[in-house]
């Protein structure tokens, strides 16, 4: 795919940031891809890139182990280059300037101002610009042929090489905080490297579904595993528009789906969206395989095996079926940098890992190479509702993990009943598509209480409201007092056998989003 586009590449040198800078690339209508820093340089040519981006990243070019480009990364150099934060002092490093750490980390807003004299990157931007810096080091001494082309008082932020087509600015341009970030990005992109942005979702998809047709062939017959949630049903909808009725849908409910989940997402399926699905309701099995577990990743455990078996024995009744369809995201994707340290697994996420295994499948993937906001357009396109695009992310192992300690259907009905009640209000106020992720979590506890004239001994709900841009970090949702009293009240009086509200205001970190 990549190969038919034209192509700006990002070296990852463990920024936080890295996929930000991927994301405001794409928004321009440019495809990128992002690298780890010590890709081999001639795998780096082999992909042809218009231009190249080094990202920021953690560390100092002055650490001994500093992730480093290879040292004949510049002597070929035939297309231009953009240095963003650890980047730019790379580049000074590199080619013969100086970087010296700042006294403290300088982190946050910063004013910057322009030098007169010739600019490409800066090119029709104003004379002062706010911009978002994270950096310890700054650069002291330029290399030879550069020039400064923007200061934040004494600080070096910008310089540029013209004549090697090198360019590296010390703030970060792709974040928010940098509101004419994009337009910088855009001269780098248009005028630098001189794309034209061939990368548009309509094109995606007519070359996706001609890639699916060529691989899966006239006979052979496919399968894909639906969730409800907005990647497998984008995933399932660019298959079948490719190969139509060869691909069968499976839809398990898992007895821990949101209200009516099951009924309503599967009608949708088969009605709406024309899919070739199966709906199988095995709830009990799950029920089953739960049985007493009370610790989080037992449940989650009982939930991936229990999902597999299910699932398998569901695609064997088909028959003849050579594929199997995921939808993968390009974050699953991208190959993460040794920089960012050996990461711990704080929870386990079995969805499907290890189906492809089981089942002797070759995967089909239309979606590795988009972001999760480029899903939502390509699924707009393909018709898909906007119920579905603009859904929640939901777990797996669903209100399974929202019900602290162990399993029972009638746990199960009424934290189906509360959310239902939180997502409605959530929906009828206009703050559901505000907010990123909202649930209700039962916990295991029961307080004192007193209804009319009695006293009550009931159990405690928490409500939970994120805000995100991938889940990795999360913010609480500041909804309003009056709407929190709204729900509560609704709970209290609706619900029996709880008699009290709380609202969870922990972010993550320290907090998971999920409670288990
Ligand atoms: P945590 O709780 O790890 O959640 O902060 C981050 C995001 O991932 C979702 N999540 C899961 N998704 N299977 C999934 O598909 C899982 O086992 C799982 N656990 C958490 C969670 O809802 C949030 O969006």
């Amino acid at each position: 795919m990549s190969s038919q586009h034209e192509l700006i590449l990002i070296l990852d040198f463990g920024s936080q940031y890295t996929q930000l800078i991927a994301r405001r690339v794409r928004e321009q209508g440019v495809y990128c891809e992002i690298h780890p820093f010590n890709k081999p340089l001639e795998k780096i040519w082999e992909l042809n890139p218009k231009g190249i981006i080094l990202s920021g990243g953690p560390s100092s070019v002055s650490d001994e182990d500093a992730p480093r480009l290879h040292p004949d990364f510049y002597d070929h150099l035939e297309v231009p280059v953009l240095g963003i934060c650890y980047g730019m002092q790379l580049i000074a490093v590199d080619l013969g300037g100086e970087t010296k750490p700042a006294h403290e980390r300088e982190y946050g807003h910063a004013q910057l101002r322009r030098q007169s004299g010739p600019t490409r990157l800066f090119n029709n931007l104003p004379e002062e610009l706010d911009v978002w810096m994270s950096h310890g080091d700054h650069v002291t001494e330029l290399p030879e042929g550069f020039h400064k082309t923007a200061s934040t008082g004494d600080v070096i932020t910008a310089i540029e090489n013209p004549d090697t087509n090198i360019y590296a600015v010390q703030f970060h341009p792709e974040v928010a905080h940098t509101p004419k970030g994009k337009d910088l990005l855009r001269n780098f992109l248009f005028y630098v490297c001189g794309v034209e942005g061939d990368w548009t979702p309509a094109q995606f998809i007519e070359e996706e579904v001609e890639k699916i047709r060529e691989i899966v062939g006239p006979n052979d017959r496919v399968v894909c595993g639906l969730s409800g949630g907005v990647d497998s049903t984008v995933a399932a909808a660019l298959v079948h528009k490719a190969i139509g009725d060869r691909q069968t849908c499976i839809f398990v409910n898992n007895g821990v789906l949101r209200y009516r989940e099951f009924e309503d997402t599967l009608r949708m399926y088969e009605k709406n969206m024309h899919l070739n699905v199966v709906g199988v309701d095995a709830s009990e099995t799950f029920y089953k395989a739960l049985g007493r577990k009370a610790l989080p990743e037992k449940k989650r455990m009982a939930i991936g095996k229990t999902f597999i078996d299910v699932f398998d024995a569901e695609a064997k009744k088909i028959g003849g079926v050579k594929w199997l369809v995921q939808g993968t995201l390009y974050p699953d994707v991208i190959e993460s940098v040794p920089v960012h340290g050996s990461s711990v697994t704080i929870k386990t996420h079995h969805n499907v890992g290890g189906l492809p295994e089981k089942m002797h499948l070759d995967l089909i993937e239309p979606l590795r190479e988009l972001f999760k906001d480029e899903v939502r357009v390509i699924g707009a396109d393909l018709g898909i509702p906007e119920e579905i695009l603009q859904r929640h992310p939901f777990p797996g192992p669903g209100l399974a993990v929202r019900i602290l300690g162990n399993i029972t259907k009638e746990k199960v009905e009424l934290l189906q009943q509360v959310d239902k009640i939180f997502m409605d209000e959530l929906k009828a106020e206009e703050l559901y598509n505000e907010t990123w992720q909202a649930f209700a979590v039962l916990l295991p506890i029961k307080s004192v209480g007193v209804m009319g004239d009695f006293r009550t001994y009931e159990r405690t709900i928490a409500l939970r409201a994120i805000n995100s841009t991938d889940g990795m970090t999360a913010d609480w949702t500041r909804l309003p007092l009056d709407f929190l009293a709204k729900v509560s009240s609704r709970i209290t009086s609706e619900i029996r056998g709880v008699n009290r509200v709380v609202y969870d205001i922990t972010s993550k970190p320290p907090g998971t989003i999920e409670w288990e």
